[in-house]
């Protein structure tokens, strides 16, 4: 007994010892990258510094590295201390890396955002860049991850949601070789140049929560007010709506965008956002009404500013100047020279209930490329061409976990609807349907309110892991070592 106590101890402060030796410093890191991969840098900078933050709170010498991007968002600590990645981190030991994706936050490999900058934010770039790292967190473990014990050759695993759950699994298709597994969570593969099956699915979470024909009813009489061509009833819907003086089109864009923005919100126990924040609005005999307090409330509960909205809404949720630090324009390049999935109402031909304005068509979408983006990018784009490059390759790819939930408006572009576009899953990897819950809730932070289905896809991701990392299943975080 007093022998297995001084054992104890003595385990207690050697890992004392080990996590006074890890970093669990807030430190940001910096990694060399190229501009251009594939060629020509003579324009802009020929280097530029790619960010990245680390949390090795439960790492141990030999664990896997865990990378994450936000993708075309900003890096902020919750990737790298927060997610659901920190909770399976804790029972193998992994090192959790969050970088960022080229163009965005502070990793900017060119001095502006104009046309001829944005020409190097190409896919094989954006992989290029986290392969780059890849090499070196397995070939030179020191130089990326300074006073850290780490060996060589770690495993490692790609997590990402939504479009950075595109960027896992094609880091996984190109990549096999530096990455031995991929969560892709909702990721977004499948391109679709109108996409009204997002108009489509926004309605049906509507009609699930029981205002959809109201909601329907109420773009159909906005629409009137839009499509009216007379400048007083365009000024009396906007002031109705609380939107600044804009196009008929941008009011159109604007409103649609401001009543959505709860569509991607997690449901927990606690229930469905989108409730609260769109469906109690229509509570009056007049649906227009409840549109426009929906909108307004959006507006109120955001805390925008007339000013903030005229910027948001003209030419649709993005600046039009080539300065750093604008994701929405960054996003909107990417729509324009990758996959399109313009958000449009479905064609009339099919006879279905639109549940956006008629202004918001392919014309209006990609006029604004134009408008932004001049020449520099192709219309239409080849939603074509990218698919049989960038979700065909996909196929027969082991070791991908891929999930989208049951609500989310983005359903249609995962492969949890095109699996059969996808063919025969391959080994190791999976497809899974959350039952009732929205868009890339598995990899989130983890909360005693998720919903079980949300659990239960994380028990069959955890396992997936250990299955691609070659670990039996372990009975609990403490196994002994
Ligand atoms: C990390 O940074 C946050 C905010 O910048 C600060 O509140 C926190 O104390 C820091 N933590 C550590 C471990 O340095
Ligand atoms: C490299 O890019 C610059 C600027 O875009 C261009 O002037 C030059 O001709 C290019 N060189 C090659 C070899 O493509
Ligand atoms: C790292 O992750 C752990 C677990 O999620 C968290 O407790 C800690 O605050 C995070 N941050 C740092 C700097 O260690
Ligand atoms: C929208 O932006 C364009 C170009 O940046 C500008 O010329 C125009 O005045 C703006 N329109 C409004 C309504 O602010
Ligand atoms: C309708 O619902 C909204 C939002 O919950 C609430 O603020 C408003 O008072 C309700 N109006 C009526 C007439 O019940």
């Amino acid at each position: 007994m007093a022998l297995y106590q001084h054992l104890a101890s003595l385990l207690l402060l050697i890992r004392l010892v080990a996590s006074l030796a890890v970093d669990t410093s807030n430190a940001t890191y910096w990694f060399a990258q190229p501009v251009d991969h594939f060629g020509n840098t003579s324009s802009g900078l020929a280097q530029w510094q790619q960010q990245y933050m680390i949390n090795a709170t439960y790492y141990q010498p030999g664990g896997p590295v865990f990378l994450i991007t936000p993708g075309e968002t900003p890096l902020t600590r919750y990737y790298a201390d927060t997610t659901h990645l920190n909770t399976l981190a804790q029972s193998l030991h992994a090192l959790v890396v969050a970088i960022e994706h080229r163009f965005y936050g502070d990793s900017n490999p060119t001095l502006d955002l104009s046309a001829a900058s944005l020409q190097y934010l190409t896919i094989p770039n954006v992989l290029a860049d986290f392969a780059s790292f890849t090499r070196s967190v397995k070939q030179q473990p020191s130089k990326v991850f300074p006073g850290l014990a780490v060996p060589e050759n770690s495993r490692v695993i790609f997590f990402g949601g939504s479009y950075a759950g595109n960027v896992a699994a094609w880091m996984r298709s190109e990549y096999p070789e530096l990455i031995d597994g991929a969560w892709a969570s909702s990721a977004v593969v499948y391109g679709r140049l109108q996409d009204y099956q997002y108009d489509q699915r926004f309605g049906a979470h509507l009609q699930s929560l029981g205002c959809g024909q109201c909601f329907a009813q109420a773009v159909s009489d906005l629409d009137q007010m839009l499509l009216s061509n007379d400048p007083q009833e365009l000024l009396a819907a906007q002031q109705k709506f609380g939107i600044p003086e804009l196009s008929a089109s941008d009011t159109a864009a604007l409103i649609s965008a401001l009543v959505s923005a709860t569509a991607n919100e997690p449901v927990s126990q606690m229930g469905d956002p989108m409730l609260p924040a769109v469906c109690a609005f229509f509570n009056t005999s007049s649906c227009i009404d409840g549109y426009a307090a929906a909108t307004n409330a959006a507006i109120q509960m955001m805390g925008l500013l007339p000013q903030q909205l005229l910027i948001m809404g003209n030419s649709s949720l993005a600046l039009d100047y080539d300065a750093l630090g604008q994701v929405p324009r960054v996003w909107y390049y990417q729509m324009c020279s990758w996959f399109g999935g313009w958000q449009v109402p479905p064609p009339a031909s099919m006879h279905l209930t639109p549940y956006r304005s008629q202004l918001l068509d392919l014309d209006y979408w990609q006029g604004n490329c134009q408008k932004k983006f001049g020449t520099g990018v192709a219309v239409p784009v080849d939603v074509e061409g990218y698919n049989r490059r960038w979700f065909d390759t996909l196929r027969g790819v082991s070791n991908i976990y891929y999930t989208a939930g049951e609500l989310e408006i983005w359903r249609d572009s995962t492969v949890v609807v095109e699996s059969s576009l996808l063919g025969d899953v391959a080994s190791g990897s999976r497809i899974r349907l959350i039952e009732g819950a929205n868009h890339g809730q598995d990899i989130q932070a983890e909360s005693d309110l998720d919903l079980d289905t949300v659990k239960e896809a994380r028990r069959v991701g955890d396992r997936l892991v250990r299955r691609w990392l070659n670990l039996r299943t372990s009975h609990g975080p403490r196994s002994c070592r």
